[in-house]
């Protein structure tokens, strides 16, 4: 885009200011910015400048909001559990499925500088949240003989970084093709009277569009071209911060398959209420999930049984399965797809071309959700009920609620209870806390059984820190802190 095609596109939608500081910029500055405004989605903006910044919008409106049916958790010997594990099981024998794991956000809460999956998140190793999601790979590629391929999807602010920590780490064991990275593109921000805002003279403020913008990626990027190539037509989606999750779960897959959805869910059972999840539910009979900052709009989300538990209790863990065709369907239906606006301290340059850093939100961000694509599905969504230890730790923060110091104390009773059934007890204090930190690496075992299978003749020394690399080798590096 040149700079009189600019002009009369931010002309058109009353952007002109854009170009306030363009005379006074480098070449390399001008240019960034004109790709930057070349790649803006203007007739969406503008409809969410209308819709969401330029009037208030009524909050949407339930007669009756109920929770939605759910599968219970796994138990192997249920009929039902084991045919989704035959079907799934064959799925991935066969090659049909792919990871998907969305790793575009910007992490602000954990306070890492650094894309959130190369957070060292190992209580001994130190390996990182890929390196663990990777070995959960490399463990399904040896045990079903297939090659899943990973689609990592990343963003503007850490596409290079993250690219850059695979292939400093050797894809961690994968083969480097098997692994695709695909951005997502960025949305502007606007400010309460619906005008862009310029972050430097030369550059917009943006942010990454939402997860829920995968789908308009995972088209435009080619992957799921690069799917349907290899022969894949499920896709297991999951969220880097959540260190614990069963990535590609054979019988989370079987469920999927066997039951004919075209997208679904694992939903965990809330402890409280207010617990920073969403909510799986079923609203006017439509698949929702609403999320944790707008419960206040639905008391009904609030209510209680006698016993104090969450009566809608479906928690989301924002694990999924994707079927390929479902995106397609979703990806040419995305004009209807629904955003969410935040209210934000946005920095900007004002008119003089002083950076100002507001002390109260001035604007607005946009992103989409990947879970409003249920809402699209016309077949019923699989929910999946899942035990949250061994399935969902993600990490959110340094302490706290889902934080990597809740995860330190899940991961040690995770670990332990497998050590203990291969026949090596792991020392607890009077409390019954597990008072060493171990580790597993998902390479080794995936499994509580796997690891008793492969532990069979090993006898492992657990009165101190002890964790089990992917070659069986161990390690006891650091002390209990
Ligand atoms: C999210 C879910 C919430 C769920 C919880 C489970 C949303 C809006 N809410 O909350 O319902 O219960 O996780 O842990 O997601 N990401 C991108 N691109 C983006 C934005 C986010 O890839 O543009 C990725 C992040 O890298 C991260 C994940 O999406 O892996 C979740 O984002 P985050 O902002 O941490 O969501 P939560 O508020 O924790």
């Amino acid at each position: 885009m040149n700079l009189s095609e600019a002009k009369d596109r931010l002309a058109h939608y009353g952007q002109e200011h854009l170009l306030r500081f363009f005379d006074t910029i480098s070449q390399t500055e001008q240019h960034e910015l004109l790709t930057e405004i070349a790649g803006i989605d203007f007739p969406t903006l503008e409809r969410l400048i209308h819709e969401w910044v330029l009037n208030e919008p009524a909050p949407e409106k339930f007669d009756r909001i109920e929770p939605v049916p759910v599968i219970p958790p796994v138990e192997p010997n249920r009929a039902d559990a084991r045919e989704a594990l035959d079907a799934g099981e064959s799925a991935l024998r066969a090659g049909r499925v792919g990871c998907m794991v969305v790793a575009g956000g910007q992490g602000t809460r954990l306070g890492f500088d650094g894309p959130k999956g190369s957070y060292p998140v190992g209580p001994i190793t130190k390996n990182t949240l890929f390196q663990y999601h990777a070995e959960k790979i490399v463990g399904l590629n040896r045990r079903y003989g297939c090659r899943i391929p990973w689609y990592v999807m990343v963003s503007n602010t850490n596409a290079d970084a993250t690219q850059e920590f695979f292939r400093a780490n050797n894809h961690f064991g994968l083969r480097a093709s098997d692994i695709t990275f695909f951005q997502q593109k960025m949305m502007p921000c606007v400010d309460d009277s619906g005008k862009l805002i310029l972050e430097e003279r030369g550059r917009l403020a943006m942010n990454p569009n939402g997860h829920g913008g995968s789908i308009l990626a995972l088209v435009d990027e080619g992957i799921v071209q690069d799917a349907r190539k290899r022969g894949v037509d499920t896709l297991s989606y999951f969220q880097v911060d959540n260190w614990a999750v069963k990535v590609a779960d054979p019988y989370f897959i079987g469920y999927h398959v066997s039951r004919g959805s075209e997208m679904s869910s694992k939903v965990h059972r809330k402890r409280a209420v207010r617990e920073s999840v969403g909510v799986h539910c079923l609203c006017d009979g439509q698949y929702r999930v609403i999320e944790y900052s707008e419960l206040d709009l639905y008391p009904q989300l609030l209510e209680t049984t006698s016993s104090g538990a969450p009566v809608h209790f479906a928690g989301n863990p924002a694990i999924h399965i994707l079927s390929v065709e479902f995106i397609e369907r979703v990806y040419r239906e995305f004009a209807t797809f629904p955003w969410h606006r935040a209210h934000k301290k946005i920095p900007y340059i004002n008119e003089q071309g002083q950076l100002i850093k507001p002390e109260k939100p001035n604007g607005y961000k946009f992103e989409t959700f990947i879970f409003d694509a249920l809402r699209l599905c016309k077949s019923a969504p699989v929910s999946l009920e899942i035990r949250e230890i061994g399935e969902y730790t993600p990490i959110k923060q340094f302490d706290g609620d889902n934080s990597v110091m809740s995860a330190r104390r899940l991961q040690r009773d995770h670990w332990a209870d497998w050590f203990d059934a291969a026949g090596s007890p792991v020392p607890r204090n009077r409390d019954g806390e597990v008072i060493i930190d171990l580790e597993v690496s998902p390479a080794f075992a995936l499994t509580k059984d796997e690891f008793v299978a492969r532990a069979r003749d090993k006898k492992w020394k657990t009165e101190g820190p002890l964790a089990i690399f992917a070659d069986g080798t161990t390690a006891s590096l650091l002390p209990l802190h």
